[in-house]
């Protein structure tokens, strides 16, 4: 099976591209901005006929959070319209899609990990349009998934974890909030779940249309940054500070834990813990 990778610049898209050699039976084509833009519906349907593609994998989004308050018109465009121009073509030329979406879909009033069925209720642009790129999968006949996930990093391009590696080496000292809950994932354990999906010869869809795929455990920004710290040997003094401190242009969900039950029940995934998965991003960093 081809498989059309779109957003392969950024950070997921970067780790299926070094992932993808251990995947033999799949075949791969990466594309990103300039040469493929998901928001031009005729180019995207061209380059998927033209490539023969059967499978696509969406890892293209508009991920800056804060920008989006000010930019909500590019953001609906890339995290909604363009959702829909994939799922057309999925439709049409009756292929797979896997679509990656966001716990920022919660509010972050739950005091209990957030399962597939939890009532979404965002409260920011990027949660808003992340949503309504969501709907399209959601509804559509093709054999399509949306996995959400959350607090992604890498060792490619910008994350939290790089910005605590510069900063502590910088600074003596760093405040980092530690009111707001959620998982750290490393992107490479999501590339893989989305690589193991695609792999399988089921029907994707059989069991719903949404999945939770996170790492294992829960930590505040804080407690995030304080292990990329000692996991770093970075002598800089974190400290717990609370979110009406640090004031954003978005606000962010107290709470979005994710329960990932169905996924590990469904495709027999198993889930690293976040400590472990960092380690291993912190040391090839080190590398
Ligand atoms: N990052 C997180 O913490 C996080 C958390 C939860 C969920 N997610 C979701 O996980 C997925 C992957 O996130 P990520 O962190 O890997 O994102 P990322 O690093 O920001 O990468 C997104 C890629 O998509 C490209 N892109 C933007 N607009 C495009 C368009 N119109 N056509 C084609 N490509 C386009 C970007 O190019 P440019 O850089 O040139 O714009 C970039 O290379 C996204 O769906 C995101 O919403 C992310």
């Amino acid at each position: 099976m081809r498989i059309l990778i779109c957003g392969a610049n950024g950070q997921l898209g970067s780790e299926i591209n070094e992932l993808s050699a251990s995947f033999s039976n799949l075949e791969f084509v990466f594309s990103d901005l300039p040469e493929l833009d998901i928001c031009n519906r005729e180019m995207l349907a061209r380059f998927v006929s033209e490539n023969q593609i059967k499978g696509i994998i969406n890892c293209a989004a508009y991920t800056a959070v804060d920008k989006a308050e000010e930019d909500s018109k590019t953001a609906e465009l890339v995290n909604a319209t363009a959702v829909g121009n994939l799922v057309a073509i999925a439709e049409a030329q009756n292929l797979k899609l896997i679509h990656i979406s966001t716990d920022y879909v919660f509010d972050g009033t739950a005091h209990f990990p957030y399962s597939e069925d939890c009532e979404v209720s965002p409260i920011g642009v990027y949660g808003k349009t992340k949503r309504k790129g969501e709907e399209f999968v959601l509804t559509s006949s093709s054999e399509s998934i949306v996995i959400r996930t959350s607090w992604l990093y890498s060792s490619f391009g910008n994350n939290f974890v790089k910005t605590m590696l510069r900063l502590g080496a910088e600074r003596a000292e760093l405040g980092v909030i530690f009111d707001q809950v959620g998982t750290p994932t490393y992107a490479r354990d999501l590339a893989n779940v989305c690589l193991e999906i695609f792999s399988k010869e089921d029907k994707m869809d059989q069991k719903g249309k949404v999945y939770h795929f996170s790492n294992e455990g829960v930590a505040s920004w804080f407690d995030f940054s304080k292990a990329i710290m000692e996991m770093g040997n970075v002598d800089c003094i974190v400290n717990p500070i609370e979110t009406k401190d640090y004031p954003t242009p978005a606000q962010r969900p107290h709470y979005s834990v994710l329960n990932k039950a169905k996924i590990k029940a469904v495709f027999g995934i198993e889930v690293p813990y976040w400590r472990d998965s960092l380690k291993i991003c912190i040391e090839k960093l080190m590398e």
